[in-house]
């Protein structure tokens, strides 16, 4: 069982962060990486979509033979990881709670902000994860839908993209907020320009610290790899313009193998 691969799923490549975090964490392990580019985004679409989709990436994953589903994408995790967690029969973790748990750790006033896609910040499910383990936190949420195609763009350091971060979160400064959870897989790549409006508060990527509950349960369950490959199969529903390009960005290193992939004998419904 521990020899088989770590399934990945995203809507589309920004969950490469994760990838990375997991990789500098457990090098041993052999990961199988499935993109949603041909439906990205997640983000501006309904639950009901995107618990379809979840479902349809966590049967590809488990035709792999995955021992273990990391759902990368936080629009996902939002309305779909209940779902998933009672469908399969492999264990299932999420982005969610691993960083609402650093960001208890880190605060100290209570008064905790959020920023994530329309789908993750209405959806509730931060407010939901925080309150498993505290009722006297304060959480303020802002969506900031712009900010994945500007990233997508590659306008990380564009005049453009710091004007919209001061729209989006000149409110929440305001707010005298201590501690910012980045609740999307492409916010990490803006936190110079979030740092910017936002000055020098406490910043949460959970990438990092869902590399660590995975090397904790595999621990717990007798999971890990210690004499794998380490190797990562990138699998994409679409090979969208510039992908190659984005991924790099994300993945912070070459991407030099991915295949594209059809979902269609996975699909659920019509
Ligand atoms: N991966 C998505 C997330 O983390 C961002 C992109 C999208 O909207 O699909 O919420």
């Amino acid at each position: 069982m521990n020899k088989r691969p770590i399934g990945i799923f995203d809507s589309g490549i920004g969950g490469l962060t994760v990838v990375k975090a997991i990789k500098r964490l457990l090098p041993r392990e052999d990961i199988i990486y499935l993109g949603d580019t041909a439906r990205l985004p997640y983000g501006t679409k309904s639950t009901d979509a995107i618990i379809q989709f979840s479902r349809e990436n966590t049967n590809f994953l488990l035709s792999r033979n995955v021992k273990f589903i990391v759902i990368a994408c936080y629009s996902s995790t939002s309305v779909a990881l209940d779902t998933i967690q009672q469908a399969s029969p492999v264990p299932v973790i999420g982005v969610i709670e691993p960083g609402v748990r650093r960001a208890l750790k880190l605060t100290r006033t209570g008064r905790i902000g959020v920023i994530g896609t329309a789908l993750t910040i209405y959806s509730g499910a931060y407010e939901r994860a925080f309150r498993k383990f505290s009722d006297s936190c304060e959480i303020l949420g802002r969506a900031c839908p712009l900010f994945v195609p500007l990233v997508e763009e590659g306008w990380l350091d564009h005049p453009a993209t710091e004007l919209i971060a001061r729209t989006y979160l000149e409110s929440l400064k305001e707010d005298g907020i201590d501690t910012l959870l980045l609740g999307c897989t492409h916010y990490p790549l803006l936190l110079a320009q979030i740092k910017k409006v936002m000055g020098d508060i406490n910043y949460v990527d959970a990438s990092n610290e869902v590399a660590s509950e995975l090397a904790k349960q595999f621990a717990e369950r007798g999971l890990e790899n210690l004499d794998g490959n380490g190797n990562v199969a990138i699998y994409l529903t679409d090979l969208s313009m510039n992908f190659k390009e984005i991924g790099e960005r994300f993945l912070g290193e070459p991407m030099n193998t991915f295949s594209r992939i059809s979902l269609r004998e996975f699909r659920l419904g019509s």
